[in-house]
Formats: structure tokens, sequence, C-alpha cells
């Protein structure tokens, strides 16, 4: 088995955000998280929520990580990783009544992230819900003084990156038919966007 990989940030979020994920995924059997990093948050939220179908996702690469954790946690819910890279127009799975995902909107390029919400728009089914955690700005100003330090140093490391405006990924929620329905302030300056798909918008 391999080594498994270890994330500092999952282990302090996780409490927070399970908090969350059991008030707005009760009602929900499927959800996709995409980029699933170590693995961490998937058995963290397999075991809180066991009846939910826990689907992993990531960039091949990280497959072998998130495997050495569903492994040693032995959950029938959380299913191993499928090759999902947000860029990719055609998902290999659909039909999910929520989809989550963690601090990965300021690591993808802005082109990447618009195709991110194309995908979720291509997989989440009506009444679906979006979980979205991070740091966002807010009117074009950072939340915290620790958010603008990350933010810098997001860019010297990767100058597409960076903390993206809540303004803008709604604009691209919107524009997939998703109305937001609640913003969680969480710890550390974080916040949990939570988004129900109200309508399936006509292709162009
Ligand atoms: C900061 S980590 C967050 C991981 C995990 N969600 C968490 O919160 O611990 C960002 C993740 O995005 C993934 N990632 C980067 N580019 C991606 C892409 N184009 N498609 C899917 N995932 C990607 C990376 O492999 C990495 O695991």
């Amino acid at each position: 088995m391999s080594e498994k990989p270890y994330a500092e940030s999952s282990a302090q979020n996780r409490a927070p955000i399970q908090a969350v994920l059991e008030e707005v995924f009760a009602d929900r059997r499927r959800v996709l998280e995409i980029a699933s990093g170590t693995g961490q948050h998937a058995v963290y939220f397999g075991a809180a929520l066991p009846q939910l179908s826990w689907q992993t996702s990531e960039l091949p690469h990280n497959h072998a990580g998130i495997l050495a954790w569903l492994d040693e946690a032995r959950l029938a819910n959380v299913l191993p990783p499928v090759a999902l890279d947000v860029n990719d127009p055609v998902w290999p799975l659909s039909g999910f009544d929520a989809v989550f995902n963690a601090n990965t909107v300021h690591i993808v390029s802005w082109p990447a992230v618009e195709r991110m919400f194309a995908g979720i728009g291509r997989v989440l089914e009506l009444g679906g819900l979006l979980c979205l955690y991070g740091p966002f700005n807010y009117g074009g100003r950072y939340t915290a003084e620790s958010n603008a330090r990350f933010d810098a140093w997001l860019k010297n490391r990767d100058p597409a990156s960076g903390v993206r405006d809540f303004e803008a990924l709604n604009a691209l929620a919107e524009a997939q038919g998703l109305v937001l329905f609640k913003d969680f302030d969480m710890p550390s300056d974080n916040h949990t966007l939570v988004w129900r798909r109200e309508s399936v918008p006509a292709k162009p």
C-alpha cells in the first residue's frame, strides 16, 4: 500500500466543513467531489455522512494517495477516484445531486474555473447543490489581511492563480442555472458557498 499523503489544511478545516455538509447535504444521495487532493476530506466526510455515495475525483497522479486513504478507511460509500481534469470537455460521470469542492478555484487558472463551472453544469441534476469552500473576495476586496498575503503568495508561484471574486464565481454559477442560497462564514477567513440548481439553461 502506498504512503498516505497528508495536508495539514485539510485536517484543520474538515470539522467546520463537516458541520456545513451535515446541514446542506442531509437529503443528498450522490456527491461528486472535484479535486479530492489527498483523499483526507473524502474519508472524513464519507464517514460522517454514511447515507451519501461520495465519488472522489482527481488528476491521475494523485489517485494512489487517495486510494491509500480509502484502503485504510474501508468505507463502502466512498468511491475510488475517477480521472477528472476540470478542463475536460467531457467528464466521466454525471447525474449527481450534489457537487463538493474545496480550495481549487484559487489554484487553477480563470479559464479553468470557467470550464469547471461548465462541467458542473453538465453533471449536476436539477435541484442539485454545489458546495464550494475556500477564500473569496467580495466587492473586489480581501476579507482579511491573511487572504491578501495568500493571494500574493499564490500569484508569485503562478500568476494565473489567485483568490477569486465571489461575484465572478456567482456569475458563472448563474449561467448554469444555479442560485446562491447560502454563504457560510468559516474559520480562518474562508467561506462555504452553496448554490442550488434552479434551471438547466438551454445549450448555446
Ligand atoms: C489546494 S489542493 C485542494 C485539495 C483538496 N480539495 C483539499 O481541500 O485538501 C488543489 C487541488 O486541485 C487539483 N487540481 C489542480 N488542477 C486541476 C485540474 N485541472 N483539474 C482537477 N483538479 C485539479 C490538484 O491536484 C490539487 O489536489
